[in-house]
């Protein structure tokens, strides 16, 4: 069964205690953070101070999506703040390796982000310590964005490179009924959505039309 992991982007920002708690009762698997510092991405939201603010409001786990410029600088704060699992992108690292294993020896699950026109090989090398692949399924910073369609043939290539080993796979951007079908096909495990989890209020029946 695959896994919903609605990101806030999407949510209402001046209400975003009620919306977590609304998601739990919705049914998601857990809660997708975009964090955006204005570098690595063109947009701004928010840091550990929120995501701590949020972290009693539910037991679900807390996916941290880093779309920053330094993030070795960011794991530490992040895990206090409560995450569960931290995806960086490998694109903002020459250390890739070592910022896994930073992520990993604080006793979270570690995550890579692999931008539309990364070359997805770039995993062969940290399949042994990995715990999720998170294949950007649009060009990071807004959500609201149209799939790209190649991403399907690469959810492909990666179950490939990752056969045998854990690891599970994330598809994020422009996800909706239509292409989560495609995902899952392909071998999706998690999908993240907020424009189709948020659509009329329903998260409800929005995060079941998804599964
Ligand atoms: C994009 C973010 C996504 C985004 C998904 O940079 O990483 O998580 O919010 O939004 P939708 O589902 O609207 O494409
Ligand atoms: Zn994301």
């Amino acid at each position: 069964m695959v896994l919903i992991a609605p990101s806030i982007l999407s949510a209402n920002f001046s209400a975003l205690k009620d919306e977590i708690v609304a998601l739990d009762k919705a049914g998601a698997d857990m809660i997708h953070l975009d964090i955006m510092d204005g570098h690595f991405v063109d947009n701004l939201t928010f840091g550990p101070a929120v995501v701590k603010s949020l972290r009693p409001y539910t037991k679900l786990p807390f996916d941290v999506h880093l779309m920053v410029d330094y993030p070795e600088h960011f794991i530490l704060p992040f895990k206090e703040a409560g995450a569960d699992i931290i995806t960086v992108h490998s694109e903002a690292t020459v250390h890739l390796d070592a910022l896994l294993n930073q992520i990993k020896n604080l006793g979270l699950k570690a995550g890579v982000a692999l931008n539309p026109a990364t070359d997805e090989n770039v995993i062969k090398y940290v399949t042994d310590i990995v715990d999720l692949v998170l294949i950007m399924s649009v060009n990071p910073g807004l959500g609201g964005q149209t799939f790209i369609e190649a991403s399907i043939d690469k959810i492909s290539r990666v179950k490939k490179l990752l056969k045998g080993r854990n690891a599970l796979i994330e598809v994020d951007g422009g996800i909706n009924p239509l292409t989560a079908g495609q995902c899952i096909s392909a071998g999706a495990d998690i999908l993240v959505a907020g424009t189709a989890v948020f659509k009329g209020g329903e998260y409800k029946k929005n995060i079941e039309t998804l599964k």
